[in-house]
Formats: structure tokens, C-alpha cells, sequence
């Protein structure tokens, strides 16, 4: 499933509802990337984490993670979040939600 979503202002995030998935849109300085909008540390919301380049920071406890791999980057996030691929459409730009 093929969703339209705005990208935000460059070094944001915005979550959004997606097929029914809480997500967050990261415009890493102009590079757009799609992530759960949930923690893996604590399962808490990632927005309004703090976007440095091309990492993540929780609000919650300040665990890292990269939102190009999902991959944490550091403590105390342990496991990757879901990273959902996305690519720019006829109106802007589209993620794409697997199942
Ligand atoms: S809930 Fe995100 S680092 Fe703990």
C-alpha cells in the first residue's frame, strides 16, 4: 500500500498515521526517511526526538538510532526500529507499507 505524506521542514520529523502504523517522516536535511513512530527501548513515541543529521534522538531516555537504517547508535536502544522505504510521487512524496 502506497500512502502520500508532506515532508517536513528540513531537520524535523512529523508522525503520521499510515494503515493504521504510527510513523515518523524525517527529513534528514533534505533526505526523506520513514520510521516507526515507537521507540524500541521502551515502546514510547519517538516524536519529539531531536533529528542531528541523519540521527534520531529519543525524547524519553536520549537513546540514538539512525533513521537511515533504523540501527541504534547508542544506549540504551538495543534493537533496530522499522524503517518503511519511501520515494517521491506525482504530488510529493509516498510510503510504502507493507501486508
Ligand atoms: S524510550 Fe527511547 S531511549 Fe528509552
Amino acid at each position: 500500500m502506497k500512502v502520500p505524506i508532506s515532508l517536513p521542514e528540513d531537520g524535523r520529523v512529523t508522525a503520521f498515521d499510515a494503515a493504521g502504523r504510527d510513523l515518523l517522516f524525517c527529513n534528514a536535511f533534505g533526505e526523506p526517511y520513514v520510521i516507526a513512530n515507537q521507540c524500541p527501548h521502551a515502546a514510547v513515541a519517538l516524536a519529539p526526538g531531536v533529528l542531528r543529521g541523519c540521527v534520531l534522538e529519543c525524547p524519553f531516555h536520549g537513546g540514538k538510532l539512525d533513521v537511515r537504517s533504523g540501527k541504534p547508535v547508542t544506549l540504551p536502544i538495543r534493537t533496530p526500529v522499522a524503517v518503511f522505504p519511501v520515494r517521491r510521487s506525482a504530488d510529493g512524496w509516498e510510503v510504502e507499507i507493507g501486508g
